[in-house]
C-alpha cells in the first residue's frame, strides 16, 4: 500500500491566525500536511521526513526578544522553505539580513509585481497590472540575506519577496493562503511541486484506502463501539469503520429528548439506508435528562448536567457490550488535535463543550480515532467517497447540549415542543428558499419574555421566538446572515401563525464577537 503521508510539508506555527489555513491550500493541493510547534529542533524536524517547510506569519515582531524562533539550523539545513510574512522577517532576521518597523504599514489589499522568471512565480501573469495580493505587517525586511535576492515588490515593499533559489528559500511578505490573494493557490502549487518536488497524491480517495487497510490491522478481529450524534464526524467515522470491517461496529445513539423536530428518527433512516448493516443501539433517555435539567436555568450548569448525564448513559450502554468490543471510536478532527499543542495554549474557555474525553481509559477501551488528520471540509468529502447522502454530509452543526441551550432559563416539555415548532419552520423555508446551504448555522431561540399583541380582536400575552442565522467559516468569528427581508417576512408570518403561544418573532444582527452564536 503506498503512504499518502510520505510526501510532507511541514507548517511551523509562529501563532498566525492563518496556520490552519496554510495547511487547507496545501492539501487542497493534495500534498499531505501538518501544522507543527515552530520550536522543533533539526534533528526532529528530520525525523519527520517533509519535503519541505512552510513558516506561518505570527503576530510578533522578529527583533522582539520574546518572539517565537525556529532552529536557524534549518535555514541551512539544504530543505526548501516557504516563509509567510512573520516567517519571511524571521528567515532574514536569522540569516544576516535586517528587520526593522516599516516605515509605512500595509494592511488589505496590494499590487504585486513580480518577476516570473523564479520558479515560485512561474506562469502568473501580471498583464501589466500587478497581481492583487493581500498585506498585513508593520515590519519589513531592510537588508537582505546574503545569497537571496528581491523577486516581487509593491509600492510600499521593494522587498516584497524575496528568494534564494540554489538554497531552494524563498520568503513572501503577503498572504498566498487567503482568498483575497487570488494567485496564492499557483504560488503555493509552484512552491510544492516546482520547489519541494512533491507530486499531488493526497485525495480523500487515496486517504480511504489507507484508513481501510490501518482499522483493519489494528482492530484484527476485535470489536469496536462508536457514539453516534447525527453529526457528520459521527457518521463518517461509523461508516468508515463499517466499511473496513463489516458487521463488527456497535454504534450507540443516545436520544436526550433536546434533539430538532424528527431527529432521532432521521439518525435511525440514515442507519437503514446509508448504512446498511452497521448496529444501532437507539436509547431514549429523554425523561432522564428532562429530570436533571428540572428548575435549572444557568448556561453552564445545564451544560454540566447534560454532558454528565450522557457520559453515564453512554458507559452503561458500552458496558452492555463491552464483552464484544475492545475499542472506542471517536469522530475527533484535525483542529482538535492542533488545539492541544497551540502556539497559543488552550484558548479559555468561553462555553465549556463536552465530549467522552476521559471514558476510553477509564473503561479500558483502546480509543480509535480515524478522523484525527482531517480537516472538516475533508471529512464531508470522505463521506461523500463513503456515499452518505449529501443533506446528512452537509447538515448545520448542531451543539451537545442541543436545544437546552436555546431555550433561555428552564427547560420544559411544553417550550421543547414549541422551539421545535419554531425552527422547523425555519429551517424547511431556508431550504426551499434554496439559503440552507448559504448559511453557515441558523436555528430559533425561544426567549424567557412575553410581549403583548393583538390576533383577531383578542388581546395575547405570549413568547417571542428570535431567529439567527450566520455565516462562518469555522465558527470562530461569525456574521449574521443578510436574509431576504421577503424570506424573513415569510418565516415570521408562518411561526405567529402556526406556533401557539408565540406572537412576535425577531431576528439577530449581532455578529462573533463581541456575540456568539449560541445565545446561552
Ligand atoms: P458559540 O455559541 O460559542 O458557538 O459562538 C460556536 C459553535 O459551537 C457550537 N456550540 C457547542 N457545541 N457543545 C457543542 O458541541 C456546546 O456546549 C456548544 N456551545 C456552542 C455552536 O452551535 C456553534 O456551532
Amino acid at each position: 500500500m503506498q503512504d499518502i503521508h510520505q510526501e510532507k510539508i511541514l507548517i511551523l506555527d509562529f501563532g498566525s491566525q492563518y496556520t490552519q489555513l496554510i495547511a487547507r491550500r496545501v492539501r487542497e493541493l493534495q500534498v499531505y500536511s501538518e501544522i507543527v510547534s515552530h520550536g522543533l529542533s533539526l534533528e526532529e524536524i528530520r525525523a519527520r521526513s517533509p519535503r519541505g517547510l512552510i513558516l506561518s506569519g505570527g503576530p510578533a515582531s522578529v527583533y522582539d526578544s520574546q518572539a517565537p524562533r525556529c532552529d536557524p539550523a534549518l535555514l541551512s539545513s539544504g530543505l526548501p522553505i516557504l516563509g509567510i510574512c512573520y516567517g519571511m522577517q524571521l528567515m532574514a532576521h536569522l540569516l544576516d539580513g535586517q528587520v526593522t518597523p516599516a516605515s509605512k504599514r500595509e494592511f488589505g489589499p496590494a499590487c504585486l509585481w513580480v518577476d516570473a522568471r523564479t520558479d515560485l512565480f512561474a506562469g502568473l501573469e501580471e498583464n501589466g497590472e500587478g497581481l492583487p495580493v493581500w498585506m498585513s505587517h508593520g515590519d519589513s525586511i531592510s537588508r537582505l540575506p546574503r545569497g537571496f535576492r528581491a523577486i516581487a515588490h509593491t509600492d510600499n515593499s521593494a522587498l516584497a519577496a524575496i528568494g534564494d533559489e540554489t538554497g531552494r528559500r524563498f520568503g513572501v511578505q503577503f498572504h498566498p493562503e487567503v482568498a483575497h490573494t487570488p494567485s496564492g493557490k499557483e504560488i503555493l502549487r509552484n512552491f510544492l511541486y516546482r520547489i519541494c518536488g512533491c507530486t499531488p497524491n493526497w485525495s480523500m480517495r487515496s486517504f480511504l484506502e489507507f484508513s481501510l487497510e490501518a482499522i483493519r490491522e489494528s482492530i484484527k478481529d476485535r470489536g469496536v463501539i462508536c457514539g453516534v450524534s447525527g453529526g457528520v464526524d459521527s457518521m463518517v467515522t461509523a461508516a468508515l469503520i463499517e466499511r473496513a470491517l463489516p458487521g463488527r461496529v456497535d454504534c450507540i445513539f443516545v436520544d436526550n429528548g433536546l434533539l430538532r423536530a424528527g431527529e432521532a428518527e432521521e439518525v435511525s433512516r440514515a442507519f437503514r439506508d446509508a448504512l446498511v448493516g452497521c448496529h444501532l443501539v437507539q436509547v431514549d433517555a429523554t425523561a432522564r435528562f428532562l429530570k436533571a435539567l428540572r428548575g435549572v436555568i444557568d448556561p453552564e450548569e445545564k451544560r454540566k448536567i447534560i454532558g454528565r448525564e450522557f457520559i453515564a448513559v453512554f458507559e452503561e450502554e458500552a458496558g452492555k457490550l463491552r464483552q464484544r468490543a475492545e475499542f472506542l471510536a471517536q469522530g475527533t478532527l484535525y483542529p482538535d488535535v492542533i488545539e492541544s499543542l497551540s502556539f497559543k495554549g488552550p484558548s479559555a474557555t468561553i462555553k465549556s463543550h463536552h465530549n467522552v474525553g476521559g471514558l476510553p481509559s477509564r473503561m479500558g477501551f483502546q480509543l480509535l480515532e480515524p478522523l484525527r488528520e482531517l480537516f472538516k471540509d475533508e471529512v464531508r468529502e470522505l463521506g461523500q467517497e463513503l456515499g452518505l447522502p449529501e443533506k446528512l454530509l452537509n447538515r448545520h452543526p448542531f451543539p451537545g447540549p442541543g436545544l437546552a441551550v436555546r431555550i433561555l432559563g428552564e427547560v420544559e416539555p411544553d417550550s421543547l415542543e414549541t422551539l421545535r415548532q419554531a425552527d422547523a419552520i425555519l429551517i424547511k423555508e431556508l431550504e426551499e428558499a434554496g439559503l440552507y446551504d448559504q448559511t453557515w448555522q441558523a436555528f430559533a431561540v425561544l426567549l424567557p419574555v412575553q410581549t403583548v399583541g393583538v390576533m383577531g380582536d383578542e388581546r395575547t400575552y405570549e413568547k417571542v421566538i428570535a431567529l439567527r442565522a450566520v455565516t462562518s467559516s469555522d465558527g470562530m468569528t461569525a456574521d449574521w446572515a443578510r436574509l431576504p427581508y421577503d424570506f424573513l417576512a415569510r418565516v415570521s408570518n408562518r411561526i405567529i401563525n402556526e406556533v401557539k403561544g408565540v406572537n412576535r418573532v425577531v431576528y439577530d444582527i449581532s455578529s462573533k464577537p463581541p456575540s456568539t452564536i449560541e445565545w446561552e
